[in-house]
């Protein structure tokens, strides 16, 4: 199946009641055990890169890693999507090396530091979703601003100190015409979210069901989702590792979420800490080894048992074969006569 558009993966999402993981990469492993993982459970699939990852592997190799994902697995629907665009530039460089879909972190400034004020982020948003959506482009947008920082990019904190206004929410949508959008609820990026289970003081569910309730037909996400387990953590710690005490989003609030409009899950921690400890279990016990594959093959291997996992959780697995790529051309066409702006492609549930 080629790639296709993020917005038809999260309409169909939307019709079957499930979520989607959206799994950050940065590497041919990380692509290999995300599909290895989507072939296993039979899921639809948003493979994500953020600025950072597209430096590091550099955008040629990281597109066409997606590219052989594509053609090697013709059964699963899959959506290329930029991680925090920090500008018009960022998201337009990406859609035109081609990804389905970028989300314009308006929330922060350029920088990717400051917070922006309302007025910044819906001008800088409205401008890609124009861009985007004459190219059949999903475009993610974010209100409120999440907390920690991800390859550089956030405003830090602990997410609790610019969580989403629920009015905010619903004028954003209205005047920007995002696909989907990004709230914060309290959570953050990376391993220290929390420093206990967290409760509805630092994780404000309530909130997201009260956007959910004013944007019913808006596709929510939920960053910072790892729920960055225990047993991964201690694997790292148990192999000469030095990772605090820490908590992440548990999986049934997440599940939660998705009752209630939350339809694509960032995941990237968990993925890196079942790797980490992979990788640190092989040189520990084995230290005379130095075959990168040695290490790398096991630490595949846990990742793809974290994603497949996940995707079954958030109940995305067997929906692959569900329906067939609408071309992105058709998706700009329905976004130019307005079709696809008023109402889905499929109705929800
Ligand atoms: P985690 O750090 O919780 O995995 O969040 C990743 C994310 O939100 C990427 O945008």
């Amino acid at each position: 199946m080629p790639l296709v558009s993020m917005r038809q993966l999260l309409d169909e999402a939307a019709k079957g009641g499930y979520g989607v993981g959206a799994f950050n990469v940065n590497d041919m492993e990380q692509i290999q055990a995300i599909m290895g993982a989507a072939k296993e459970t039979n899921s639809p699939v948003i493979i994500q890169a953020s600025r950072g990852a597209r430096a590091f592997a550099q955008d040629k190799y990281l597109f066409h890693l997606i590219l052989a994902a594509a053609e090697l697995n013709p059964e699963i629907p899959i959506a290329m999507h930029q991680d925090h665009g920090n500008s018009f530039e960022t998201c337009k460089s990406a859609i035109e090396l081609g990804y389905t879909s970028v989300m314009m972190d308006g929330s922060l400034k350029e920088d990717g530091k400051t917070p922006a004020s309302f007025e910044e982020n819906v001008a800088v948003t409205k401008r890609v979703v124009e861009f985007a959506h004459e190219r059949g482009v999903t475009v993610e947008g974010e209100i409120g601003v999440l907390g920690g920082v991800e390859d550089g990019h956030g405003a830090g904190g602990t997410g609790l100190e610019h969580v989403t206004d629920p009015d905010q929410a619903v004028e954003f949508a209205e005047l920007t015409g995002v696909d989907a959008l990004a709230i914060a609820i309290g959570t953050s990026h990376g391993a220290y979210k929390f420093t206990k289970k967290p409760d509805g003081s630092v994780l404000k569910m309530d909130v997201l069901i009260a956007i959910h309730k004013r944007l019913p037909n808006t596709h929510l996400v939920m960053h910072g989702s790892s729920s960055v387990p225990k047993d991964l953590q201690d694997v790292i710690n148990k192999y000469g590792g030095k990772l605090k005490e820490t908590w992440g989003v548990p999986v049934e609030e997440i599940q939660l979420g998705i009752r209630n409009g939350v339809r694509k899950i960032n995941v990237d921690t968990d993925n890196r800490l079942a790797m980490t400890g992979a990788i640190r279990k092989v040189l520990w016990e084995q230290p005379e080894k130095f075959d990168p594959r040695d290490y790398m093959k096991p630490a595949r291997e846990a990742m793809q048992k974290v994603v497949a996992q996940r995707m079954t959780q958030f109940g995305q697995a067997g929906h692959a074969g569900d329906y067939k790529a609408v071309s992105i051309v058709e998706i700009a066409k329905g976004y130019k006569d307005g079709s696809l702006k008023t109402k889905p492609l499929v109705a929800a549930k």
